[in-house]
């Protein structure tokens, strides 16, 4: 069993992968190709935005929208604590600082009170200026951004939905990746959309950030390609990757997005009452780019990891580690609420989750975990 099964993927979708493949190669358009508009487009109509800017990848799109707000030395950025990364490496590549604040141990996501409590210390410390939000939408589901977005607009703060994990996800009728002031996504092959090696977009219903977005994107240019008004980045989403992508986006509308959710209930109605499963509030989906669970403690976490290691099931620790414990970011203030939030989450395992298992394969996943915990 595979952890994210994209091999039985592209069997199941190779003909038209293959023939949009074969297409771009015979177009000889590897470089902003015509794929890459109409991956546009069609995303942008799917998230429910006016604009989509593709990029090389999930980081360098929250980097062009800090870049875009003009982020830098100074700055505080509140970041969730539990996430990858490159959330809150973008933060201190502009020179800003990023601020992390505890994530609901039910949902993943930054907790809406943590983040008040964090922006009123900075603001009595008075020592950076608070700037924005980067909301995760993580493991695939939405941040609670009813909330977020009603304590931004009273802090006058900027919304960044990282949606690198979240797109398909919804809350209500709205679609992840159209939440935050500017939304971002990423194509990483493990995505919920991805593609078959780098890739990334943001989406934004601002003009005028779109448009600097697209110019940041390709060395600052300015109206002809050897004018530059800014200092960008090389980032462009590769017309082999669109066109792959334009293929993928069907069959995740089609059917995966459906049989991912399937067996995420499979999983929860399985685990009831082994382990603490996935929380969805009232009104929220997940497009479930990890199905993690939480167990009563690490050292039955980590027996039961091994134990399904043992009968060939692969399962991942996302994250080993939360933000305010990187070697990084050693010399940030750390606040007595993100250690007792990560004490609460530390027992996380992700189980294999994608849309192309097979009911057999979840229970014999729920009856190894169980009885890895029985025993
Ligand atoms: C929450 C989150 N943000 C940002 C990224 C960065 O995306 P990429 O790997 O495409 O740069 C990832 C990728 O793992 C992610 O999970």
């Amino acid at each position: 069993m595979q952890f994210r099964d994209l091999t039985r993927q592209y069997q199941a979708l190779r003909p038209a992968i293959d023939e949009a493949v074969a297409s771009c190669m015979a177009s000889g358009a590897f470089i902003q190709g015509d794929p890459v508009v109409k991956l546009e487009q069609q995303l942008a109509q799917y998230v429910g935005t006016d604009h989509c800017v593709s990029c090389a990848n999930g980081t360098d799109a929250l980097l062009l929208a800090l870049k875009v707000w003009h982020i830098g030395p100074g700055d505080a950025v509140f970041v969730p604590d539990f996430t990858f990364f490159a959330s809150a490496e973008v933060v201190a590549a502009q020179g800003a600082t990023p601020i992390f604040v505890e994530v609901d141990p039910r949902t993943f996501n930054l907790d809406p009170a943590a983040l008040e409590r964090r922006i009123a210390t900075v603001k009595e410390q008075g020592q950076l200026r608070p700037r924005a939000i980067i909301a995760v939408d993580l493991f695939g589901q939405p941040a609670d951004f009813g909330r977020i977005g009603a304590i931004a607009e009273r802090e006058q703060l900027l919304v960044l939905e990282d949606g690198a994990q979240g797109f398909g996800g919804a809350i209500g009728q709205r679609r992840a990746c159209s939440f935050g002031h500017i939304a971002t996504t990423s194509f990483f092959p493990a995505k919920p959309l991805g593609c078959y090696g780098d890739g990334g977009a943001l989406f934004t219903n601002n003009a005028e950030w779109a448009a600097h977005a697209r110019s940041l994107a390709q060395h600052g240019r300015g109206l002809s390609k050897y004018e530059h008004n800014a200092i960008g980045l090389n980032s462009r989403l590769d017309t082999l990757q669109a066109a792959i992508l334009s293929v993928k986006l069907k069959a995740f509308q089609n059917s995966e997005l459906q049989a991912v959710n399937h067996f995420a209930s499979l999983y929860t109605n399985l685990l009831d009452g082994a382990v603490l499963t996935p929380y969805l509030p009232q009104g929220f989906s997940s497009s479930w780019a990890q199905y993690t669970v939480l167990f009563a403690s690490t050292a039955q976490r980590d027996a039961a990891k091994l134990r399904m290691a043992q009968a060939g099931i692969p399962t991942m620790i996302y994250y080993p580690s939360p933000m305010h414990l990187q070697p990084v970011f050693a010399h940030l203030p750390v606040d007595e609420g993100l250690t007792s939030g990560w004490g609460r989450i530390k027992v996380c395992l992700s189980l294999p989750i994608h849309p192309y298992l097979t009911d057999d394969e979840v229970a014999h996943v729920c009856s190894t975990l169980k009885q890895a915990i029985n025993d």
